[in-house]
């Protein structure tokens, strides 16, 4: 009758000893021995959450902004968060980077490109004449406002107005160099070409669209923050999302599919008072307050949050957002959902019990 491999170790130790010393010696690994860590019953390894107060950004920043120019290395003058247990990786999540970035009035970041795709939302925009050219259109860059950079696309940012604009990056390097396929290049001069018309993607976007010209998975697209607006307000007499109340998800044109491939957007409004249940999933996603005030409890964690504090919700974990005023709250996040997707890896599962024990509070600035 045949046997189960492994379950028994059939030798007196001391020859087993030496065959692991003999297989580690020549780069071998005895898979009966190590098949836990190769194959997790569950996601790992694990990371906690993390918040980043604006509070104690928006100084730093300001200091760079008087510091860093383009002649002392500043050709992006940004602060990237890097979550304390991923700091070989430079990330907020294992998969996500974000930062924060400040163009002086009058200045110009200038053109280059690079194979990881960025989204920007705008936390403190300008007027008509401040843009972000990308793959030769100009995009206006006012509040709340949400752009795509997809990947291997020349964009600069040029503020000729009299104040400072600032926005929040998020980017996918983390899985473009965990793929080892980064590639970066400046373009022979600060800004490049404009090719395209005003507007030209805008009128390819909508529900009408010429006949001729049909849009691209990889044209830049603006999402109005006033169209945003318009549409979760509207909804904030629906039930909503248990888990996520009154949440919407941006689209991408080109196939109603999620923003770019490897990173999803979405703004969620909490009711006054509202609180969610708690559920988990495989993605990572990180969170920027847009106003308001609250808390997100996260494997038992407690983080604090107001305006403009950036979290992160690790994998697997489970979590549940509390708006803790009678106004609105409302957050914009990011995930890496769609590359999850793609893979067929996403799952999630509500909490039986609906809320999880405070356990702990999040200090800020604790590693
Ligand atoms: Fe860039
Ligand atoms: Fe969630």
């Amino acid at each position: 009758m045949a046997v189960t491999i492994g379950t028994s170790e059939r030798s007196d130790g001391s020859a087993l000893d030496t065959l692991y010393d003999e297989l580690a010696a020549s780069n071998f690994v005895p898979v009966w021995k190590y098949a836990p860590k190769l194959a997790g019953r569950e996601p790992g390894p694990k990371y906690r959450p993390y918040l980043w107060q604006w509070k104690t950004l928006e100084p730093f920043l300001m200091r760079a902004r008087d510091l860093v120019d383009s002649a002392s290395g500043g050709e992006r003058r940004a602060i990237n968060q890097t979550h304390p247990e991923l700091q070989s990786t430079y990330s907020a999540t294992h998969t996500l980077a974000t930062a924060v970035q400040l163009v002086r009035a009058g200045e110009i970041a200038p053109a280059h490109r690079h194979t990881a795709s960025a989204i920007r939302f705008i936390l403190q925009g300008g007027g008509q004449e401040v843009f972000t050219a990308v793959e030769g259109e100009r995009f206006r860059m006012e509040d709340n406002d949400l752009i795509l950079t997809p990947h291997w696309t020349w964009h600069h940012h040029v503020n000729p107005s009299a104040r400072d604009i600032i926005w929040l990056d998020g980017l996918d390097f983390p899985i473009v160099n965990f793929l080892r396929n980064s590639f970066f290049e400046d373009y022979p001069g600060a800004e490049a070409p404009t090719t395209r018309a005003q507007d030209h993607t805008a009128h390819r976007v909508g529900i009408v669209r010429p006949s001729w010209d049909r849009l691209e998975r990889k044209d830049v697209i603006r999402y109005p923050w006033a169209d945003t607006w318009a549409t979760l307000n509207s909804l904030r007499d629906e039930p909503g999302s248990p888990y996520d109340g009154v949440a919407v998800e941006y689209a991408n044109p080109h196939d109603s599919g999620p923003t770019l491939p490897t990173m999803g957007c979405g703004v969620q409004l909490l009711r006054g008072s509202e609180q969610t249940r708690a559920h988990r999933a495989t993605s990572s996603t990180v969170y920027v307050v847009l106003s308001g005030e609250g808390r997100t409890v996260v494997d038992g964690e407690q983080l604090d949050w107001s305006e403009k504090d950036i979290f992160v919700v690790p994998p697997w974990s489970w979590h549940e957002h509390e708006n803790e005023t009678k106004g609105d709250a409302v957050l914009f996040s990011i995930t890496d959902k769609p590359l999850l997707d793609i893979l067929g890896l996403y799952r999630e599962e509500p909490l039986s019990e609906g809320h999880q024990d405070v356990t702990s509070i999040f200090r800020p600035g604790s590693s």
